[in-house]
C-alpha cells in the first residue's frame, strides 16, 4: 500500500483500493471453497481476494495461512472473513491473529461487526459487513462499518431474499459510503450493471468456485459446469439459514429436495472445520451458475470479466454518442 493511501480514512482507503485495481470486484469468501490459493490468485489478478477464517482446519493452520499471505501479498487487496456469531468458539483466537497479521480488510458474517471494530480500526484496517436487509444495513452502519455488501436474491451460500434494485436504492437513502453488490453476478456486464445501479463494486462467489485455485472437489466443479438456474433449490432446512443448493448434490446423497420453509438453529460450536454435511456433501451455488462453462484459472476468469466489462463501457459510450447526436439534430 503506498504512503498516500495509508493516510486516508478506512472508507476512502477502500475506494482508492478499488480504483487502483483492474476491476471493481471482490472474489467472495466461501466456506470450504476459498483458501489462500484463491485469495492470492485473485489479488494477483488485480481484484480483491478473500477467504473465511473457518476454512483453516484449526487456529495453528490459520496462522500458517496468514504467514503465507503476508509473505506473498502483504497489505495488498485481500479480506479475512470472520464469523462473529456468538456460538463461534474460535472467535477470540482468530481476533488475536487479526491483531497480529493485520489483514487490510476484515469482512464479518453472521452477527454484528461491532465485535471486531476496535481491533481492526486500531491498526488502520477496513471493516466490511454483509447484510441482506435495510434493517441489518442500518445496524451495521450504527456499529461503525466502513463498507457494506448487499447480499441479494439469487446469491450463492447464505442468500438474501431482497431484489438487488430495491435493496440498493433503499440502502443508498441512508448510506453514502462504499457499497458492494452480491448475488448472481456472473459476467463483466453484471459488474458494470452493479455500478450503474449505484454500487461501488461487485462481489462474486459462485463464478469462482470452478477455478483451478479453489478448494472445491472435482464432482462439485463438474456439477457447476453442467448446471443452470433451474438446477437450484433455495432452502433454510440444510444449514439453518436460507441458502441456494444444487439439487443434484442433494439427490446424490439419496435425499429428497428440502422444503424451503423449514428452519433449523444456527450453531457454530464445536470443531466446524470437520465440515457438516451441508457445504461438504450438499453443494451451494447462486443463480448465476449458468455462466460457468468450464474450469478455469482465476486469472483467466478475471481476464474474461475485464474484456466483457470494457466491451460494455464501449457500448455505453457509443449509445451515449448516438443519443446526444440525435438530440443535437
Ligand atoms: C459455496 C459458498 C460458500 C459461501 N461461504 C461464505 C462464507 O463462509 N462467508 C461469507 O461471508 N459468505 C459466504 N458465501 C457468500 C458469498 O460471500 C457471496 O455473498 C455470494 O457468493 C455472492 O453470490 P454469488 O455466489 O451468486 O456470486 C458463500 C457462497 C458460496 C457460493
Amino acid at each position: 500500500m503506498n504512503a498516500q493511501i495509508k493516510e486516508l480514512q478506512p472508507a476512502e482507503r477502500f475506494l482508492a483500493m478499488i480504483r487502483g485495481n483492474r476491476l471493481p470486484l471482490m472474489v467472495a469468501p466461501m466456506f470450504l471453497v476459498s483458501g489462500p490459493d484463491l485469495a492470492i490468485a485473485a489479488e494477483k489478478s488485480g481484484v480483491i481476494g478473500s477467504f473465511p477464517a473457518p476454512n483453516a482446519r484449526d487456529v495453528p493452520a490459520l496462522r500458517q495461512w496468514m504467514v503465507r499471505i503476508r509473505d506473498e501479498i502483504a497489505a495488498g487487496s485481500w479480506a479475512l472473513n470472520m464469523i462473529v456469531h456468538r456460538s463461534y468458539e474460535r472467535f477470540d483466537q482468530e481476533l488475536a491473529l487479526v491483531e497480529e497479521f493485520r489483514p487490510p480488510i476484515v469482512a464479518t458474517a453472521l452477527g454484528s461487526p461491532r465485535r471486531v471494530m476496535d481491533a481492526v480500526h486500531g491498526y488502520g484496517g477496513i471493516v466490511m459487513a454483509d447484510v441482506t436487509t435495510p434493517t441489518l444495513a442500518r445496524k451495521a452502519v450504527d456499529a461503525g462499518v466502513d463498507v457494506l455488501v448487499l447480499v441479494t436474491h439469487g446469491a450463492g451460500g447464505h442468500t438474501g431474499t431482497c431484489h438487488p434494485f430495491a435493496l440498493l436504492h433503499e440502502v443508498r437513502q441512508f448510506w453514502p459510503g462504499p457499497l458492494g453488490l452480491a448475488g448472481a453476478i456472473s459476467c463483466g456486464r453484471d459488474i458494470r450493471a452493479a455500478q450503474v445501479l449505484g454500487a461501488d463494486f461487485a462481489v462474486m462467489g459462485t463464478r469462482f468456485i470452478a477455478t483451478v485455485e479453489s478448494l472445491a472437489g472435482e464432482g462439485y466443479r463438474d456439477m457447476l459446469v453442467a448446471s443452470g438456474i433451474e438446477d437450484l433449490v433455495a432452502s433454510a432446512e440444510i444449514s439453518g439459514v436460507m441458502a441456494n443448493w444444487l439439487k443434484g448434490s442433494i439427490q446424490k446423497n439419496g435425499e429428497a429436495a428440502p422444503a424451503a420453509s423449514k428452519k433449523t438453529e444456527i450453531d457454530f460450536s464445536g470443531n466446524i472445520s470437520v465440515a457438516p454435511k451441508a457445504w461438504k456433501d450438499v453443494w451451494s451455488a447462486g443463480h448465476g451458475v449458468g455462466g460457468i462453462t468450464r474450469v478455469q484459472s482465476v486469472m483467466e476468469v478475471v481476464d474474461q470479466l475485464q474484456e466483457q466489462y470494457l466491451a460494455c463501457l464501449a457500448d455505453e459510450a457509443s449509445f451515449l454518442k448516438a443519443m446526444t447526436s440525435q438530440g443535437a439534430g
